[in-house]
């Protein structure tokens, strides 16, 4: 192990980039560099936190161990393959990879042999390297999601079915909602956190009863726009501007054991982020709840009072009872993932949240763009 502090730098001074570089507080690891796609961002990212602006990813390499990728997922493939080419390892935002071509073009089935080649070109780029890939799925790093873990390898259960979600009402992104910029709408935006989960503890099950990971075979999903609906009555809560992606999906993942999994996503959910999963084994039931949590029950009798406090990720208003974060990033395991990649990084170990998840998540994202393009019908998920 070295005794250095990892040295990261952050592709994106965006959202997701300012919230890793907070949660590598007390690691062993420091931000030495920033850069992104706009010169004003990363000087004023730089500026706030007091590292270094480059003005490309190129520029920024040879400076550190690690490129944190927390760019819009379009750019995601590209950055895997520059770090690996340098030997450098890579953290990187969800969604891991996708298709970004219109889809008035180009087919589901085009999408996902496209990405079923891509995934398969990056597994192999990564072995060929010999780096450390961390797959940023939060969900995984859940404290409740984690508890979960020991409990289904402590007692060798048997998950016989799952139910998870991540909904809230829309992003803050401009480009969210553009199928070439986001490969997708909600499955792949919102809808690949709790897929995530479900596969992971899945996955985790496999290895604590039979040494092997249990793998999704099939799926079957429906896919929606309803805030495009004639019927729909805008009241001005919710974002509509999705121009050709989905605002609802529902994935019922079938596992190569027969057992099953249903995630539900959207941008129609008022009241903040709803983000859980509900585990129903044979010898337990646990409900992990990921986002709110009832740690603080805070009241605000004005929105004024609490005007510039974050204390709760995506709600319209800071007035009467919230449940606040006790801190942020703690219930949906924001701040464990980075504990997991900086440590498993300078350990030489593979992250718990890994490569070989993010391609499972992927492959089972656009062979439900395919069976959602079937009005439901089963599609296998490719094994690669
Ligand atoms: N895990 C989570 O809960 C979570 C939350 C938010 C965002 N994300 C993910 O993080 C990533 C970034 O999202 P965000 O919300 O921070 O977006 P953002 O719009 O706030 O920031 C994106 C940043 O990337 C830069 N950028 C864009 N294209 C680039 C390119 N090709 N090269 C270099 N820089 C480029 C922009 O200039 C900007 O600084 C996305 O993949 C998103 O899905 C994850």
């Amino acid at each position: 192990m070295q005794n250095a502090p990892l040295r990261l730098g952050i592709a994106g001074s965006g959202f997701a980039g300012k919230f890793h570089h907070k949660n590598l507080r007390g690691l062993p690891a420091v931000t030495v560099g920033v850069t992104s796609a706009r010169a004003s961002s990363r000087e004023a990212f730089a500026q706030e936190f007091g590292v270094r602006a480059y003005a490309s990813v190129d520029e920024m390499l040879p400076d550190v161990d690690v490129l944190d990728i927390c760019t819009p997922p379009s750019s995601h493939a590209e950055y895997i393959r520059k770090a690996a080419a340098a030997g450098k390892h890579v953290i990187v935002e969800k969604p891991f990879h996708g298709f970004f071509g219109s889809p008035e073009t180009f087919s589901k089935e085009e999408m996902l042999a496209s990405v079923t080649e891509e995934l398969r070109d990056i597994r192999r780029v990564v072995a060929e390297s010999g780096i450390l890939l961390g797959y940023a799925e939060n969900y995984i790093y859940a404290p409740s999601v984690q508890r979960e873990r020991e409990v289904i390898e402590k007692t060798k259960a048997q998950i016989l079915r799952m139910t998870a979600e991540e909904s809230h009402s829309g992003s803050h992104s401009p480009v969210y909602g553009i199928w070439s910029e986001q490969g997708g709408g909600s499955l792949i935006g919102k809808g690949c956190h709790p897929l995530g989960g479900v596969l992971y503890l899945k996955r985790k099950e496999g290895l604590a009863r039979n040494g092997k990971p249990i793998r999704p075979v099939a799926v079957s999903c429906r896919t929606h726009s309803i805030t495009k609906q004639p019927a729909f009555e805008d009241r001005g809560y919710l974002r509509t501007t999705y121009k050709d992606t989905e605002d609802y999906a529902f994935l019922h993942v079938i596992f190569d054991d027969g057992m099953i999994a249903d995630v539900m996503t959207s941008e129609l959910v008022l009241g903040g982020v709803y983000d859980f999963i509900e585990v129903y084994a044979n010898n337990h039931r646990t409900r992990c709840h990921i986002q709110p949590v009832k740690v603080v029950d805070l009241y605000s009798p004005d929105k004024k009072e609490f005007a510039n406090m974050d204390l709760m990720e995506k709600i319209s208003s800071n007035e009467g009872w919230i449940q606040a974060y006790p801190e942020f990033g703690w219930s949906n395991g924001q701040f464990y993932e980075m504990h997991d990649f900086v440590h498993s990084m300078r350990e030489g170990r593979q992250p718990e949240c890994d490569l070989e998840l993010a391609i499972d998540i992927t492959l089972a994202i656009y062979a439900g763009y395919v069976s959602a393009d079937r009005k439901g019908a089963e599609v296998a998920v490719p094994s690669i």
